[in-house]
């Protein structure tokens, strides 16, 4: 008899119709904010993935001469793309409340950094090593921007003009903790 109470459960399921869908669940009311400061997102996710990219295509020279280095196959590539994009994508997390510094050069800064990050996604799409080595410098030059504009100023607010006391994973706005080393 199991099965023919499975049954009729379906069937009064389904005669109950359209009506009695369950509501979707409301969009919450939690905001997100941010969670890390600029100097915890640079650290934690921007740095590694910059890396990833100004790796990928590369020349080394030793004592052996001149090395030229290049992703070697789809999977290396995919994974300079996954980086790129990464890398553009992070750019919202500097547009977070608490962390966008303003909208004006800041924001511009911003932008240029994910369009870069985007082109250098394309080349490694297009498995273009040359595109790629312009693009990661490209985007060198919208890290250095920024940095020069607003590294000193930022630091200055997250360490309240003491930067080996402050703390480096308080959230933006905390006060830096008296005592604590980096
Ligand atoms: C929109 C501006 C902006 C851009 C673009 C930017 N940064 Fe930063 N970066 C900052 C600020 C501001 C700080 C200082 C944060 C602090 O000290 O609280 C910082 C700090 C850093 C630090 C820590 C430096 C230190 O002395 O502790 C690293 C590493 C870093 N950035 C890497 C990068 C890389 C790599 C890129 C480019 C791919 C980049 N940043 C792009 C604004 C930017």
């Amino acid at each position: 008899m199991k099965s023919f109470s499975l049954v009729s459960c379906l069937s009064l399921v389904l005669l109950a119709g359209c009506n009695s869908a369950p509501p979707e669940p409301e969009k919450p009311k939690y905001e997100f904010k941010a969670a890390a400061t600029t100097q915890d997102i640079m650290e934690s996710l921007i740095a590694h993935m910059a890396e990833d990219i100004w790796n990928s295509v590369r020349v080394e020279i030793d004592k052996d001469g001149v090395h030229d280095y290049q992703p070697q196959n789809k999977e290396e590539w995919q994974e300079v793309a996954y980086a790129a994009r990464g890398l553009a994508e992070a750019g919202t997390l500097l547009m977070y409340e608490g962390r966008a510094e303003d909208y004006g050069d800041w924001a511009k800064y911003v932008r240029q950094m994910s369009e870069m990050s985007l082109e250098a996604a394309k080349a490694a799409d297009d498995q273009d090593p040359d595109r790629l080595l312009t693009a990661g410098g490209n985007i060198y030059e919208v890290c250095t921007n920024c940095h020069t504009d607003y590294l000193e100023r930022v630091e200055m607010k997250r360490t309240g003009g003491s930067a080996p006391e402050a703390p480096v994973t308080a959230p933006p706005g905390a006060e830096p903790a008296k005592g604590e080393t980096k």
